[in-house]
């Protein structure tokens, strides 16, 4: 008997459908396995309330669906045991868009703004684009898991220093950043008065039984005050094409900031991405509870092949589909071109200031993920 309602197995075609990920290799046999979304088809609920919505056949100016804020109040405490009042909710097109606003609607020019590295991109350059400083702190690899050194980041700090970019989950590393791990961040925060800005569009994807993700916000009502949490159906649900996001923001003052600071600039969510929202956090959780299941089949079977091929290695990965591979013992002298040649697209680890890894996206069938690595490892053994 299968142990899935829900089909993840066979592949859809998605040549053809404007798919940014696929579109990158059109023409050439090589496996997508870079941008973050993943080859599955949306839960039944989203795609039958998508049906239904466009069958109305009008598409106007639009605001949240009635229930929505009610819904995603409901599934915050619920998942995160997280009570927040429904204006505390600013809707957005996308997570980048909040990374951006957070870092205008925070302190002055030329104030600085933290973050981990290695870090999906936009954390990178949405202080800059802010005309901000940006302060990298360097996680470390200790006993298989990416730590920051906390004496390392109580130096990075100055004066200056006004807001933290959180990643949490951590794309790439795959970091759950625990109760104890966030409590050091949150006191730290209060002690140098600095705002936090927690992207968790990948709180949806925790792998490990033994793992719950936390957002910052809900350790206390004085966290809460100093942080814009970020999040989104996108990721979980696999609707990023559709631009549907959120912000959590307790602090009156902070939120008539950030409102400001999206002036007339940022777009409305469209449609279609209420829409989908709201059937995916409605009626999207048993599909969730298996995407995760496959998802987590698939790091187990892509952990065990990494760590049988020659020169790569990977941290365990607690949450996302993203694994990020280090392949600095392996001599290759650019990995991402190296894997591409031998059939495979991952992402180049340099644009997440990671040289010498590669983060591969294993959100796809099982048989895809065994194919690409077949063709990775015997490309390794040609070297
Ligand atoms: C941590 C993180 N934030 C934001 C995004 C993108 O968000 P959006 O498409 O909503 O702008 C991604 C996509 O990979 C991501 O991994």
């Amino acid at each position: 008997m299968n142990e899935y309602h829900f089909d993840f197995d066979t592949i859809i075609d998605r040549k053809h459908s404007a798919s940014e990920k696929w579109d990158r290799y059109q023409g050439r046999d090589i496996i997508p396995m870079w941008v973050a979304d993943m080859d599955f088809r949306s839960p039944p609920a989203v795609i039958e309330a998508l049906h239904a919505r466009v069958s109305h056949g009008l598409f106007g100016y639009t605001h949240p669906p009635e229930e929505l804020a009610e819904v995603v109040s409901a599934v915050l405490r619920r998942d995160y045991d997280w009570k927040i009042e429904s204006e505390w909710l600013v809707w957005l097109p996308g997570l980048v868009t909040g990374l951006n606003v957070a870092c205008r609607a925070v302190g002055d020019l030329d104030d600085e703004v933290l973050t981990f590295t290695p870090v999906y991109p936009p954390f990178m350059s949405a202080p800059l684009l802010s005309q901000r400083s940006l302060i990298k702190v360097p996680l470390q690899l200790h006993a298989d898991r990416w730590v920051w050194d906390p004496g390392e980041l109580e130096q990075a700090i100055t004066p200056r220093t006004r807001l933290l970019l959180l990643c949490n989950p951590h794309n790439p590393v795959g970091r759950v950043w625990s109760e104890a791990e966030l409590a050091q961040l949150a006191e730290l925060a209060e002690r140098h008065d600095l705002m936090i800005c927690s992207d968790e569009i990948h709180a949806g994807l925790v792998l490990d039984t033994d793992k719950r993700h936390i957002p910052i916000a809900a350790l206390a009502p004085e966290i809460a005050r100093r942080t814009i949490t970020l999040q989104a159906p996108s990721k979980t649900f696999n609707i990023p094409g559709l631009g549907c996001a959120f912000a959590v923001i307790s602090d009156h003052p902070l939120r008539r900031a950030f409102r400001k600071a999206m002036g007339r600039i940022v777009p409305h969510v469209n449609t279609l991405g209420y829409t989908a929202a709201l059937a995916a956090y409605g009626h999207g959780e048993q599909w969730r509870r298996e995407l995760v299941a496959y998802l987590r089949a698939n790091r187990d079977l892509l952990a065990r092949e990494v760590e049988s091929l020659p020169g790569l290695s990977m941290a365990h990965v607690e949450a996302t589909y993203l694994a990020w591979i280090d392949t600095r013992n392996s001599g290759i002298e650019n990995p991402a071109r190296f894997f591409e040649q031998a059939g495979v697209g991952l992402s180049d680890g340099a644009d997440f200031d990671g040289q010498g890894f590669v983060r591969l996206n294993f959100g796809c069938s099982r048989q895809l993920l065994s194919g690409a690595l077949r063709r990775m490892r015997i490309a390794l053994t040609a070297v």
